[in-house]
């Protein structure tokens, strides 16, 4: 059987990896600027996440939601510490797109509304309700189209006061920084006033952190420079450093009920480890500040670098967008420098996600290789 060929593939084959680098099969070394799309938090092969999740395995790797699982416990206890978001619920699932998909749910259940209010260049996921909520018609299908969306742009809190006024809104959903839109950041003011504007209309603000969450913004929650309070957190990505793990921390307005959601697989012991492992190193090694400091660091080193037009973003969650397309750029970046970047939904943006770990060596790499790509990419171009 042949594989159903939807993914534009790079010629390349990483078969290992280390800390902010993996490695093809002839043992080339690339630079990991990328995460697996913002999906290695803590690195590649930590010590610490190898031994638990394989000492899991060993015990029970896996059995049904229809018992009582402590690794799931711990999770939700370590997660309400570290998030700050201690008397959230925490439902778990498999991926960003379930995530959302029932917070989606769960605000509809909560106020038995149905339409939905998200942002231009927004993504939120491929599954039917996430889909829809995404600014990207090329992705839904017919099947897709189920309740009535409106996408607003980012940060006019005046079309968002207009359209909720009309009291027909379930749920208003926004990314904590927009990431594959290409790194927008919302304006803390404007977090605030949908927050205000939410609870004044009985809509649910759902926060989707699921790129933006897990320390990656320099705060637990990127939503947290705002100082705001969600009503639904939607987190997965960086959760399980690669393990598919993802959940939705649930404010305590919403009262559960038995058989509300469901899913055979959200929150197996393998997963829960994965995802204790993430939080335990992510504590222990101060990654939340250590992204922030790092962050910080290479948005000031990139400022000179004339041929960036922008640079935008939080913590190691940043965007560089040029005044030409970058497709050139990050495969020379990649073959001839070895160096992973991401791109956004605008060619002219490369985005970087690099592990919460890496530190100044790592960084400095990187901009010695953006620098000599973008000086040969010049040569090349002035010829
Ligand atoms: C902000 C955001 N939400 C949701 C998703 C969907 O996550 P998944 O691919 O795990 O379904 C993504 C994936 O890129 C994302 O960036």
């Amino acid at each position: 059987m042949e594989l159903f060929d939807v993914y534009p593939l790079y010629d390349l084959k990483p078969v290992r990896g280390q800390g902010a680098y993996v490695y093809d099969e002839q043992g080339r070394e690339y630079l990991d600027f990328y995460g697996g799309h913002a999906v290695i938090s803590i690195g590649h092969g930590h010590p610490h996440y190898l031994n638990r999740v394989t000492d899991q395995l060993q015990q029970l790797a896996f059995y049904s939601n229809s018992i009582h699982n402590d690794v799931q416990k711990e999770l939700a206890h370590l997660l309400g510490e570290l998030s700050g978001c201690g008397d959230y619920h925490l439902f778990l699932c498999n991926s960003g797109a379930e995530a959302n998909e029932n917070a989606l749910k769960l605000a509809s259940f909560f106020n038995g509304k149905r339409k939905v209010i998200a942002f231009r260049k927004a993504f939120h996921g491929r599954t039917s309700a996430a889909v829809l909520v995404t600014d990207n018609p090329a992705i839904q299908a017919p099947i897709n189209k189920g309740f009535p969306v409106e996408f607003l742009p980012l940060n006019d809190a005046g079309a968002l006061q207009a359209s909720l006024a009309q009291g027909d809104v379930a749920a208003v959903i926004v990314e904590g920084i927009q990431g594959i839109g290409g790194i927008y950041v919302p304006d803390a003011a404007f977090l605030q006033q949908a927050q205000r504007l939410c609870r004044e209309h009985g809509a649910v603000l759902i926060l989707d952190e699921i790129q933006s969450g897990y320390g990656r913004s320099g705060r637990f929650f990127a939503y947290q420079y705002a100082g705001i309070e969600p009503d639904l957190i939607t987190v997965a990505k960086g959760m399980g450093n690669g393990f598919p793990i993802a959940g939705v921390l649930i404010h305590p307005k919403f009262q559960a009920k038995h058989g509300m959601l469901g899913t055979t697989f959200g929150g197996n012991h393998l997963a829960c480890a994965a995802g204790l492992a993430v939080l335990e190193v992510i504590q222990k090694e101060n990654l939340v500040e250590n992204a922030r400091r790092m962050g910080g660091m290479l948005m000031e080193a990139l400022k000179p670098i004339s041929e960036i037009r922008e640079i935008r973003g939080q913590g190691l969650m940043i965007g560089l967008e040029f005044d030409y397309p970058t497709a050139a750029l990050r495969k020379q970046l990649l073959f001839e420098y070895g160096v992973f970047t991401g791109s956004a939904s605008n060619p002219n943006i490369v985005r970087l996600l690099p592990a919460l770990n890496i530190g100044p060596s790592e960084a400095d790499q990187f901009l010695d290789r953006l620098n000599k790509a973008l000086q040969h990419q010049n040569a090349y171009q002035t010829l």
